[in-house]
């Protein structure tokens, strides 16, 4: 998708179609209100039908406003987020159409709604098979942010997951314009648009490891991938095999590997640009269980296909190494993903046996099902060894999480609140949701075992929290952050602004993570 940012008037732009955002100027929250007359009694009735939303196109040009005023005059619109309407031939514009998108209350409207807003332009668009488009950027979002926004959620919009349907479409937009007004610095905005266009391109190809079958995308072939894409961006990118594995002493990892016939890889790869200081070292870990049956204590058939997207973290720190080699900050990366099936054999470790980590530590395996923790308890390890300073892992990791969070937010956990002040910020800045769970010293009882250092599963209570407590055991005293994704690294159900499939949820932030401590570095 090629991007260009535009001062033209949008009415003097021809092209397929215009994209305004209409936003609801009315004070009163439904919702508020409902709250506020159910604390005093009063029955629901007239005040709440007097709510009606008062709708206004975001954009300072007359001829949109003129063109969009009749509808947004007609009472048909709930002014809702999502809500989309398509024009033909608007008059006094010289586009062939013109889509209005509401995007809900205007004092909730920010950067996070602006990129859902343009995943759903784009979606709504490519399926008529419109090929290009101009986007009016609200002014309500500084135009940076706005230009970043749309950038990210259109190339979000852009994917599509049914890549072995025969009648595939792959309907894409090509281009995409955006069309600021006021006194902007035109080229602050195309480096903004040329950044963001990096950002939601390494989101999509993290989106195409995910999205591919377990038999289309084994270790090896997740191996390939990321060294074919490190050559291309100017990354080191080292793979190992069992040898090595074993050699490291990566009891935990390879007590996962063991059970398969597919060779496991171990991915590292080094960004490491001129200039950059020797710390921090920032290291990126991630869960690359390409099919997770559960091993000896197997999953259950319902569902299991979609243990094929267990490696999204794994990919997602492939990702983020890509938009990091191309984004250029100075500071040193190094991503590790710990790559292997976890499948149920007679060569396959089973619930009772004892397994050495290359820390040291003894851990009892209680449930060969808890298999992403032993993995990331070795890259962890190992990553430290490399002298990374920081540590992030994002991992499909528990069950529990989805329970406790659902799809919304991913769970976050960290040993050091100065990172989490950070990654914070990141977050915000990325547009993406995740919720901090706690790691009290009282969780580490149930990780304890009568035989070794350490359980593998503390059990069906505060799941999440317990396989983030394993993790942290070989974190230590690192500065670390652990990102659970298993509830939304994958979408069940299409939405206006991202189709059904993997999501590559978490690579946004991380770039903006990385990203901070250059800036730190500068400072
Ligand atoms: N890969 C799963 C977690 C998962 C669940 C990812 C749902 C995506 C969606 C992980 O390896 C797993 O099996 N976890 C177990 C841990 C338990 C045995 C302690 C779980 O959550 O049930
Ligand atoms: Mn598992
Ligand atoms: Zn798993």
């Amino acid at each position: 998708m090629k991007t260009t940012i535009s001062l033209t008037a949008p009415a003097q732009l021809e092209t397929e179609s215009l994209v305004a955002v209409v936003l609801d100027h009315s004070e009163k929250d439904h919702s508020e209100k409902d709250h506020s007359e159910k604390d005093h009694g009063h029955s629901s009735s007239d005040k709440n039908k007097d709510a009606k939303p008062h709708l206004r196109v975001e954009s300072n040009d007359p001829a949109v406003q003129s063109a969009a005023a009749e509808l947004l005059a007609s009472g048909e619109l709930s002014g809702k987020p999502f809500e989309i309407n398509l024009l033909h031939k608007p008059a006094g514009l010289k586009a062939k159409r013109i889509l209005l998108l509401s995007g809900g209350k205007t004092k909730k409207f920010a950067g996070y709604d602006l990129r859902r807003l343009a995943g759903a332009a784009v979606r709504s668009l490519k399926s008529r098979a419109i090929r290009s488009f101009a986007f009016i950027a609200p002014s309500t979002i500084p135009p940076e942010e706005a230009v970043r926004a749309i950038v990210e959620g259109a190339l979000v919009g852009n994917f599509d997951a049914d890549y072995y349907r025969s009648d595939r479409k792959d309907q894409k937009i090509d281009a995409l314009t955006i069309l600021t007004s006021g006194n902007t610095d035109k080229a602050a905005l195309e480096k903004a648009a040329a950044e963001a266009q990096i950002i939601g391109e390494s989101q999509n190809f993290t989106r195409d490891l995910v999205n591919e079958p377990s038999n289309r995308m084994t270790p090896t072939i997740l191996a390939e991938r990321a060294k074919k894409m490190s050559a291309e961006v100017g990354l080191k990118c080292e793979v190992y095999g069992a040898d090595k594995i074993k050699e490291l002493k990566m009891g935990a990892f390879w007590s996962v590997a063991q059970g398969s016939d597919e060779p496991p890889a171990l991915i590292i790869m080094r960004y490491e640009p001129a200039g950059a200081p020797e710390k921090p070292m920032l290291g990126l870990v991630g869960k690359g269980i390409t099919f997770d049956t559960g091993g000896i204590s197997i999953k259950p058939a319902d569902g299991m296909e979609k243990m094929k997207y267990d490696m999204a973290g794994g990919a997602t720190m492939i990702g983020a190494l890509r938009a990091i080699a191309l984004l250029k900050p100075k500071v040193k990366v190094i991503g590790i993903v710990c790559a292997t099936e976890n499948m149920p054999s007679g060569k396959a470790q089973k619930p009772g046996d004892v397994q050495i980590a290359m820390s040291g530590k003894s851990i009892e395996i209680i449930n060969t099902d808890a298999e992403g923790r032993l993995v990331l308890a070795d890259g962890l390890h190992y990553a430290k060894q490399l002298g990374c300073t920081h540590l992030v892992d994002a991992a499909t990791l528990t069950g529990a999480v989805v329970v406790a969070l659902g799809y919304t937010n991913a769970g976050l956990f960290t040993n050091d609140d100065a990172m989490y002040e950070r990654f914070s910020k990141a977050l915000n800045k990325a547009g993406e949701k995740m919720w901090r769970l706690p790691l009290d010293d009282e969780y580490k009882e149930n990780i304890k075992s009568g035989i070794a250092d350490i359980v593998n599963s503390g059990g069906r209570w505060a799941g999440a929290i317990n396989a983030a407590m394993f993790l942290k055991e070989f974190a230590e005293d690192t500065p670390w952050i652990h990102l659970d994704i298993a509830g939304t690294a994958w979408t069940e159900d299409q939405k206006p602004w991202i189709a059904k499939g993997p999501t590559g949820i978490a690579l946004r932030s991380l770039v903006e993570f990385v990203k901070s401590f250059a800036a730190t570095e500068k400072a």
